[in-house]
């Protein structure tokens, strides 16, 4: 963890929810989340950071809802809109996310890899986590957006 980044940890603990966000490198973004994100875009899967994935793959996202990752989970257009809004304002925090992954997932990520390389294969598959998609299985607070190492918990 480069110095920068401690301190912005440190500096992170005593906010909450607007620390929640500090380990993106960039400005300190979401003091609140969107509610309509987090009741619509966190039914299936962890409500994801903004800042994980660049604008274009937002975009694409929103507008293709109808067939979204094999599932469908079509908003109405206002909702989209304000969601795409609010992901667009706040997209590509982290310093490494310019990079547009496969599918616009998150999880194909080259920083994803690399912060998972000490994460098993076969622990991706374990019923109790399903998929890399599931951030909370391991990551009790993904849905605060906080990935603290130290609060990660692989389950059996
Ligand atoms: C009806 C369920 C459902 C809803 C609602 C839903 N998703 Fe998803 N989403 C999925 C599924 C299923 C996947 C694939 C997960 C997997 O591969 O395990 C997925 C994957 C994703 C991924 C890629 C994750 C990765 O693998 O990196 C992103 C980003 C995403 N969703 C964003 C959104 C956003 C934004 C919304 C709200 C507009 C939303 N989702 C609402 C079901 C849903
Ligand atoms: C199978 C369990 C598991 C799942 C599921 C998982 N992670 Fe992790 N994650 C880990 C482990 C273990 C580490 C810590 C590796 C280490 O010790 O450096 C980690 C580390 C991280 C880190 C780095 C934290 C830091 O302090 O540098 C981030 C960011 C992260 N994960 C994001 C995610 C996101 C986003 C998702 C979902 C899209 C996710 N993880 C899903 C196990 C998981």
């Amino acid at each position: 963890m480069t110095t920068s980044k401690k301190l912005k940890w440190a500096l992170g603990g005593g906010f909450a929810l607007a620390a929640a966000w500090a380990w993106a490198d960039g400005p300190l973004i979401p003091a609140q989340v969107l509610p309509l994100y987090k009741q619509e875009c966190a039914a299936c899967h962890t409500a994801y950071p903004p800042g994980m994935l660049p604008a274009a793959s937002w975009q694409r996202i929103m507008t293709g809802l109808d067939r979204h990752y094999g599932s469908d989970a079509s908003l109405e257009p206002a909702q989209v809109q304000q969601v795409s809004a609010w992901l667009q304002a706040h997209a590509g925090t982290y310093k490494r996310v310019r990079e547009e992954p496969p599918e616009d997932r998150l999880t194909r990520a080259a920083w994803f890899a690399r912060k998972h390389r000490e994460v098993d294969v076969a622990v991706w598959k374990r019923a109790s986590v399903k998929s890399p998609a599931q951030c909370s299985a391991c990551h009790a607070q993904a849905d605060q957006g906080r990935f603290d190492e130290r609060q990660v918990r692989i389950p059996r």
